[in-house]
């Protein structure tokens, strides 16, 4: 049996030109950037020149660029850094904005400094279509505001969020106040298609993982605009301009710079065309519903609500007929807990239990989308005439 991969908002493979830019990386060429010898000295230029090539992409200076283990990790820097290096610096205590659907990376460090008492938090409740807007983050700031965090595109929906629109918001706040706020996007599912311009996004932090678009696993980067404060986390060597200690992951810096060069956003048209069929064909069973805005979404998501059909049970009866998809972000998985996404758009739990995500890829085909509508069509039939609920 061929099987059917869409869950590309989980992971992606890596490409093989990616892994291709890696390989020496691993053998002959193994030196540690930071050795003074020759061998050092092909890892140093090689992370540099992928350094290079990654902030022309960002349109940022190479310095501006913090490579880390991955999206998890630079969420977690981008918050708890801002946070520690400017809590003794003001008066009260910091205010952090965010929304109540973000990934766990930063809605649970954004709990944590909460609950020990560091900083006070809004969580700002999306709309009905799963979107916020600029002027419901605009309400939300006081006078005491550090940060915003506010994500890219949502991973277990899709929407895109305006993050330009709160970006240019912010900078106009900024010029108002004695104390600047700062403004962090996780950018981690919008890498493959959307803007990544830092100035045209108005963004002071960004963050991305390597994983998402067709590079390795382990690696990742968080932006820091110049002049934005940030403490490291992670201490020792004085790699990443002192800001995240280790030595280099250099084949994986070389295979993120690799994967970067080869996103092509002209396929985005191929992949909407695709998505929408899906969408279309799924929407076709009975009280079925597509979560999040069709318009303001990106091109490889579609999750869909079936009322009395649960979530995971639909997952393992496609999974026995080879199609891999997904229930939304993987914490929710093999959990009774509702989406905590789905939940924050005030979807009823029922609706909540019974989502199904699929995320496209570059290698997913139109075939592919017509044999996932003929066996949704008859997992849910036959789910439904199981389930009690009716
Ligand atoms: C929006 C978002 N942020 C952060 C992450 C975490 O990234 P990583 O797996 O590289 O730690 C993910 C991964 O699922 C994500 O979708």
């Amino acid at each position: 049996m061929k099987k059917i991969y869409l869950d590309n908002a989980a992971t992606t493979p890596v490409h093989p030109e990616v892994l291709a830019a890696m390989a020496p990386y691993f053998s002959d060429q193994f030196g540690n950037a930071s050795s003074i010898h020759s061998f050092g000295q092909v890892a140093r230029s090689a992370v540099d020149a992928a350094r290079r090539e990654i902030a022309q992409f960002l349109n940022c200076k190479s310095t501006e660029i913090i490579f880390t283990s991955g999206g998890s990790e630079s969420d977690n820097l981008a918050i708890n850094g801002v946070v520690e290096s400017l809590k003794s610096k003001v008066e009260s205590k910091p205010h952090v904005i965010t929304s109540a659907f973000e990934h766990h990376a930063v809605l649970d460090t954004i709990i944590e400094l909460e609950a020990d008492g560091v900083i006070e938090a809004t969580y700002i409740k999306p709309s009905s279509d799963g979107l916020i807007g600029a002027e419901s983050v605009k309400k939300a700031i006081k006078k005491n505001t550090l940060l915003v965090s506010i994500m890219y595109v949502n991973n277990e929906i899709g929407t895109v969020q305006p993050i330009r629109a709160i970006g240019q918001m912010i900078e106009k706040e900024n010029k108002t106040r004695d104390s600047r706020i700062f403004f962090h996007t996780d950018a981690v599912q919008a890498t493959e298609y959307f803007e990544m311009n830092v100035d045209y996004l108005h963004v002071d932090l960004l963050s991305i993982s390597a994983h998402k678009i067709y590079g390795p696993k382990g690696v990742g980067l968080l932006y820091v605009r110049s002049g934005t404060p940030i403490k490291h986390q992670i201490v020792g060597g004085g790699q990443e301009h002192k800001k995240r200690a280790g030595t280099e992951n250099v084949p994986g810096i070389i295979g993120f710079a690799k994967a970067i060069e080869l996103i092509d956003r002209s396929k985005n048209e191929r992949l909407k065309k695709l998505r929408d069929r899906l969408i279309d064909g799924l929407l076709k069973i009975p009280n079925s519903r597509l979560n999040g805005s069709q318009e303001e979404r990106s091109p490889a998501n579609v999750n869909i609500s079936f009322l009395n059909a649960e979530g995971e049970s639909i997952l393992l009866n496609l999974d026995m007929e080879g199609i891999a998809a997904s229930t939304g972000s993987a914490c929710t998985s093999g959990s009774l807990e509702p989406s905590h996404v789905l939940s924050a758009m005030g979807l009823p739990p029922e609706e909540c239990h019974g989502s199904v995500r699929f995320t496209l890829g570059r290698q997913t085909a139109a075939e592919e989308i017509d044999k996932v509508i003929l066996v949704m069509k008859n997992i849910v039939e036959k789910l439904r005439k199981m389930s009690p609920l009716k």
